[in-house]
């Protein structure tokens, strides 16, 4: 089918489904921004189920936006107890004082303003944007993900910098404008509903004849997320020698890894960022320079970061100026035809030994 066509399927039948499925939810009684803003935030926290008596916990307690500005931090807190990332609480509580004092009660109407309160992300902008205001701003929260991807069969990461761009377009596509909130709702109920993370309930669907995902099968691995590469951090200290006459130390890598085979200054890796005392005490650097006459300086003051894929170098380059030394030096004009990584190859293109 073309994709035109399965978009407008998409909303049209959502909205039927909505109008016999949906759930019947305290914040959907009401279009009162400060309600459906406290609303999406604790939703950010816990499932609806759990969701609804905060809701109304915090509702009764503070009815209006400006006797939450007014209560104390605690009892805001208090309130929040058991929902854990009480930093949420804390903004929801910054964020009541600001309206209250700033704007004088008036609760932001645009996703801009919306946006720009503290605590409030694309996310609860585009809820309370289209819930309380009816603009046209496209929802997208993992049960968003999920059912765009299985119905359109897109195979991008929902968690990949492309996934977060196309699925918000996406959303936004399909959005149907003549009822904005209720649409955000409709779609977030579908996916808590009817395609659940695990066995959606296909059988029963009415996107079934046009899911692509159903009609190849595809619906246990979508949505697709990436797995993210946990990155080490490593420190590296390169310690370059230099002689009244021009020569320098480097030593060639061996083993497996990064930069097999090529040449590279004295290295000195580190678990974190060293001073230089850390650096003048360590073993590796007596060695190298058991002269207490030489003079140190650090190079870069600010760490050069070499990221690879599944590394970020910490880099510093120390200058050492010594005439005693154990090693076999070379002339420092020979390293240009030594073979070394790329970031030696920077330092040495900026450092001009002179
Ligand atoms: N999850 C978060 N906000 C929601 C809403 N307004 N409706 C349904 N599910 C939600
Ligand atoms: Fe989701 Fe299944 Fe419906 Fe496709 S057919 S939208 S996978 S519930």
């Amino acid at each position: 089918m073309q994709k035109q066509n399965l978009m407008e399927g998409f909303s049209n039948v959502l909205e039927v489904w909505y109008l016999s499925k949906n759930r019947d939810l305290p914040w959907r009684k009401v279009r009162d921004p400060y309600a459906v803003w406290l609303s999406e935030i604790i939703l950010q926290q816990t499932r609806v189920a759990q969701g609804i008596s905060y809701y109304e916990r915090f509702l009764e307690a503070f009815p209006t936006v400006f006797d939450l500005a007014k209560a104390s931090e605690e009892q805001v807190l208090k309130l929040w107890q058991g929902l854990g990332y009480y930093s949420r609480a804390r903004n929801l509580h910054f964020s009541a004082r600001f309206i209250a004092s700033e704007l004088k009660g008036v609760f932001p109407s645009t996703f801009k303003d919306l946006l720009a309160l503290k605590g409030v992300g694309d996310y609860t902008a585009s809820a309370i944007a289209s819930i309380s205001f009816g603009a046209p701003t496209a929802v997208v929260d993992g049960n968003v993900y999920r059912v765009l991807s299985r119905y359109f069969g897109i195979d991008t990461p929902i968690n990949s910098s492309k996934g977060v761009k196309d699925f918000k377009a996406l959303a936004q596509q399909v959005m149907g404008i003549s009822n904005p909130g209720q649409h955000n709702q409709a779609i977030m109920d579908f996916g808590a509903l009817q395609c659940k993370p695990q066995r959606p309930l296909c059988s029963s669907c009415p996107l079934q004849s046009s899911c692509v995902a159903f009609g190849k099968k595809l619906t246990a691995v979508l949505p697709v997320k990436e797995k993210k590469i946990k990155v080490r951090k490593r420190y590296f200290n390169f310690i370059v020698l230099q002689t009244s006459d021009q020569k320098t130390l480097v030593e060639q890598r061996t083993g497996k890894g990064i930069w097999e085979n090529l040449y590279q200054f004295p290295l000195i890796e580190a678990s974190e960022t060293l001073e230089v005392q850390e650096l003048i005490e360590h073993q590796t650097y007596l060695d190298l320079v058991p002269d207490p006459s030489a003079t140190l300086r650090l190079f870069n003051p600010k760490e050069w970061v070499h990221k690879l894929s599944h590394q970020h170098l910490y880099v510093q380059f120390w200058l050492v100026r010594t005439e005693h030394f154990k090693h076999q030096l070379i002339s420092i004009d020979a390293l240009d035809a030594l073979p070394v990584p790329r970031l030696i190859h920077k330092f040495l293109e900026i450092h001009d030994f002179q």
